[in-house]
């Protein structure tokens, strides 16, 4: 089979150290990698003048998929822009796909095993602000579609059926967003009709964050709107072992970037302490998307060997560093090869 197409952007602060770390964990995978890299986030701002130069956009756009590191975003500063929420609209990244599993260490919670399919391109996160009377008053328009909410819910219930889960919880808040919620939901509800093998429920999101916390367990696949799925991925990540597992995928029809759910972490550069696992699991949802669930498969196992055995960093109640988590992992694949 022909070389798969990678682009990788490393980004700022620690992105390229678990950038480097998921390299590594690829390349020593049986699977013929073509990489491509390119720049993005503040370092590219200061170097090229934009954090998501055009060349940038070709890079991504040539590759199969493409796996992010971590951005560091100045406040503040003219003309500056979050570059991975550009990419996300620029390639109409529409389903973010965040799973949350137990994981064998007394830092997580067990028995959980579900996905939050957030919606990536709307809502809060349109981009329509205004400020007006003179500052005293600000404005953001929070933007739901029929056609959003329609590919999103679709999202949610293909990959229901996918993981062979029976239930999916559509998150809303349609109570008090009665027009913006209530077209989500509405739109979501009738689309379950089309899958008579999945029990649709749906969860006010107050009530979702705090089912989250009291049984966890419960919850297969929850869809929900662009911040609400912001704010309850993080919340569920720290209930098996918190940011530094947490994976993703941003999916479109023509593109898919996969990403660690943490950011830049700016204090940990050069530590050591950086947390590669995150990424290393993002780069495993890359491979699956990619058609290579076998690889998925074993570099999820060995993950999940590491953390059983403690080879992991201070965060999970480790002592190895970054690239010494890595080459445990490395370990770990050679063994079972
Ligand atoms: C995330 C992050 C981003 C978001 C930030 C960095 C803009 O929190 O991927 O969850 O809000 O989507
Ligand atoms: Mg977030």
């Amino acid at each position: 089979m022909s070389a798969r197409r990678i682009c990788l952007l490393p980004g700022d602060g620690i992105g390229p150290e678990v950038i480097g770390a998921a390299r590594r964990a690829l390349e020593a995978l049986p699977v013929q990698f073509e990489w491509s890299e390119g720049e993005i986030g503040f370092g590219a701002y200061q170097r090229c003048g934009s954090p998501l130069p055009e060349a940038t956009l070709e890079k991504v756009r040539a590759a199969e998929a493409t796996l992010f590191g971590a951005v560091t975003t100045p406040p503040d500063l003219p003309g500056y822009f979050s570059p991975i929420l550009r990419l996300r609209k620029t390639f109409d990244l529409y389903a973010n796909l965040r799973p949350i599993r137990s994981i064998p260490n007394p830092v997580s919670r067990q028995g959980i095993d579900m996905v939050i399919v957030r919606e990536n391109t709307e809502g809060l996160y349109s981009g329509v602000e205004r400020v007006e009377e003179d500052g005293a008053r600000a404005v953001t328009e929070r933007v739901i579609t029929r056609r959003g909410s329609q590919r999103i819910a679709r999202a949610a219930f293909e990959l229901a059926r996918k993981r062979g889960a029976s239930k999916v919880a559509v998150v809303h808040k349609a109570n008090v967003l009665r027009q913006t919620c209530g077209l989500f939901r509405r739109t979501a509800l009738e689309l379950a009709a089309e899958y008579p093998d999945l029990e649709v429920q749906e969860l006010l999101v107050d009530t979702c964050a705090m089912e989250l916390i009291r049984a966890p367990e419960q919850f297969q696949v929850i869809v929900t709107t662009n911040l609400f799925g912001d704010i309850l991925s993080d919340e569920a990540s720290m209930l098996v072992g918190g940011l530094g597992l947490a994976a993703s995928g941003n999916l479109g029809e023509g593109a898919a970037v996969f990403e660690p759910v943490h950011g830049s972490a700016p204090k940990l550069v050069g530590t050591g302490q950086a947390n590669p696992l995150a990424t290393l699991l993002s780069a495993a949802m890359m491979l699956e998307h990619l058609g290579e669930g076998g690889q998925a498969a074993r570099l999820r196992a060995a993950v999940e060997q590491v953390i059983a055995a403690g080879q992991v960093t201070p965060d999970l109640g480790g002592t190895l560093r970054t690239e010494q988590v890595v080459d445990e992992v490395l370990l770990v694949l050679e063994e079972m090869a």
